[in-house]
């Protein structure tokens, strides 16, 4: 019976600026030193001027359709994860189906923050199993960059620009095992970028940045993520041993290894991009799942972990045999 999402295609893109930590610490009191011990980070791309959610996107999601060998009107759905579209509305979903020339299929926006690929990919999933959509085009795509407060050093240091895409398309093969998503609204002061425009009055001066309290979120993340490492492989009667790569949100190199750890697995496992790239929001775990992809390291037949944290908090999971 055909009831599994398959990834047929993936795709990534990232802008050509590099913003290195030694070009941070010109304009804030930091380090290159400082910035890689605490987060594994050395540099981030930054989108051009004439860069948008949408013009990302369309790069990472022809690069998917190219490798499924497909055509674009083969689409049924589009969902976009981005906290940085290019207007409110149309969604970036929309301007996306548009850019590839799709006239016939349904596309919109999610709002997960940093766990935006996952629910898209849980969305995709539950579609594709119940039959109502054969072909899904899950695309995270963010120009942090243009959110983070450049003289804030507890956050400038950690974001990035670029896309990612997954095409998923229904198959006997097993593909997308299980995926699991949550959310809890009570942290918002934790993390959260105001949006000045629809703010209530006390707040309408409230410029649009990220607001982090960093130490804060780390802590929850790295609890919040072994939990769910523990809910996947218990939803799939699976042991941490049968997990060939882990293919986390790219947030900061500390949180990343103690899921690792939590998974008994080595480093090698781990697909971790963030060294060149930093935090890309929702397009960091389909950026690292492309990168492996196409260099090899990810086969046919292996089985995947993939999982994000974000502002919400909302977080999951998904397990894919590839
Ligand atoms: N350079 C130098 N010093 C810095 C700094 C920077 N860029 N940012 C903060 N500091 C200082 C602080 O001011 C503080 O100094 P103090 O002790 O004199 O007050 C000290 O470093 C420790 O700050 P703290 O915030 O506790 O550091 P940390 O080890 O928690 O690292 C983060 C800060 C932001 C790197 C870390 O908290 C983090 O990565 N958090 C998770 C964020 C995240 O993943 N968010 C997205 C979720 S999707």
């Amino acid at each position: 019976m055909a009831n599994y999402a398959r990834v047929i295609g993936t795709g990534g893109y990232l802008p050509s600026t590099q913003r290195t930590n030694d070009d941070i610490s010109e304009f804030v009191e930091t380090s290159d030193a400082w910035i890689f011990e605490r987060t594994g980070i050395k540099s981030r791309r930054i989108a051009g001027d004439q860069e948008t959610a949408s013009s990302m996107a369309e790069i990472a999601a022809r690069q998917a359709i190219a490798m499924a060998g497909i055509q674009p009107e083969e689409i049924d759905a589009i969902i976009v994860a981005t906290g940085t579209p290019d207007r409110v509305y149309p969604s970036t979903g929309c301007l996306l189906q548009n850019r590839l020339g799709i006239k016939n299929c349904v596309a919109f926006d999610i709002q997960a923050a940093c766990s935006g690929a996952i629910f898209g990919l849980s969305i995709a999933d539950q579609y594709i199993k119940t039959g109502t959509y054969q072909k899904v085009l899950v695309v995270g795509s963010e120009i942090c960059s243009r959110i983070v407060d450049w003289s804030d050093r507890g956050t400038c240091i950690l974001f990035g620009d670029g896309a990612g895409a997954v095409l998923l398309e229904r198959s006997e093969d097993a593909g997308i095992l299980s995926t699991h998503i949550h959310a809890d609204g009570q942290y918002e002061e934790l993390l959260y970028l105001p949006n000045p425009q629809a703010a209530l009055p006390e707040n309408v001066n409230e410029a649009g940045y990220i607001n982090m309290r960093g130490n804060e979120v780390f802590k929850v993340a790295v609890n919040t993520l072994g939990r769910i490492v523990d809910e996947t492989l218990e939803a799939n009667n699976m042991q941490k041993s049968e997990i060939d790569w882990l293919v986390p949100h790219q947030a900061n190199i500390r949180i990343i290894e103690a899921t690792a750890k939590k998974l008994k697995m080595s480093m090698e496992q781990v697909v971790v991009t963030l060294e060149s790239q930093g935090n890309t929001s929702s397009a960091s775990v389909l950026l690292a799942l492309n990168e492996a992809v196409r260099d090899g390291r990810i086969q046919r037949g292996q089985i995947l972990l993939l999982e994000a944290f974000g502002a919400g908090f909302t977080w999951g999971s998904a397990l894919i045999r590839y």
